[in-house]
């Protein structure tokens, strides 16, 4: 297979980038998409080029860290497929593709492909933990978590933090991140000392950074390739209401939100 390939590239954040066009030959169906981009590196390092910047790790979609639009869209036309499960039988000969990051001011683009996801980390460091006595192991069975419960938190462990949900929104809203993030530990047992305060806190962080509001497009669900529900989002705006009229609870700094417990639980 011979594809087309209009790729963007940008030296550095500073920098202004732009689409350069290249023809990659040799291509073959069982190649992974990424496969596919390391033919072309090894082709321009051969000429001397610059390889084209592109992040990746595990390969089998559950590190997160690939992930850019292919012609528009976050991780390829495939549904539930991150880019580096993507093949290339999925293509024909002769394809045009526009391959580009992620276009969202919270991801700056650190080199072509590549953009910084730092955004993501500063959600979970402000939020994403328990309390739990260190040392041995507790016994397992000692927190008896409900099936349901258990399921839900695994549903929403499954989030890879690609970024793919802020791509896909019209603006850059990073609520389906940050929903399965605190659905995750809100779910269970284990998570309900910090719930309120994790709630707050990870809904601050996302408020803090450059990512914009959530107008409910679901775009975001549409792109995700985990398949992390809507309703976690339903779950969160939840949870934040729950925060807000428990008790002893600080003025909230949540802009929309009550900014005083309209009432005191008994
Ligand atoms: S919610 Fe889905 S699209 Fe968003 S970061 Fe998690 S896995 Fe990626
Ligand atoms: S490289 Fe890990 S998810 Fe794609």
């Amino acid at each position: 297979m011979k594809l087309n390939l209009r790729i963007w590239r940008q030296p550095d954040t500073g920098t202004a980038g732009g689409f350069v066009t290249y023809e990659v030959d040799g291509v073959v169906p069982e190649m992974s998409f990424l496969e596919m981009l390391d033919v072309l590196n090894e082709d321009l390092i051969g000429r001397g080029e610059e390889p084209v910047a592109f992040e990746h790790d595990c390969r089998e979609g559950i590190c997160g860290s690939c992930g850019f639009l292919i012609n528009g869209v976050p991780h390829g036309p495939r549904r539930h497929t991150t880019v580096c499960q993507l093949h290339m039988r999925f293509f024909e000969d002769g394809d045009s593709l526009t391959l580009e990051p992620w276009r969202a001011q919270a991801f700056p683009v650190v080199k072509d492909l590549v953009v910084d996801r730092s955004a993501f980390d500063r959600i979970i460091q402000s939020g994403g933990y328990i309390t739990a006595p260190t040392g041995s192991a507790a016994e397992a069975s000692a927190v008896r978590v409900p099936k349901e419960a258990a399921d839900t938190a695994m549903d929403a462990a499954t989030c890879i933090g690609c970024g793919a949900c802020v791509a896909a929104c019209p603006n850059a809203a990073a609520m389906l991140f940050t929903s399965a993030k605190v659905t995750h530990l809100n779910s269970l047992p284990q998570g309900q000392p910090e719930r309120d305060q994790r709630t707050l806190d990870m809904v601050a962080a996302m408020v803090n950074e450059a990512f914009g509001s959530c107008t409910n497009h679901a775009e975001c669900v549409a792109a995700c390739p985990k398949g992390i529900p809507l309703e976690f989002i339903a779950g969160l705006n939840r949870d934040v209401m729950r925060a807000a009229f428990h008790r002893h609870r600080e003025p909230l700094v949540i802009l929309g939100a009550p900014r005083h417990p309209a009432h005191e639980d008994t």
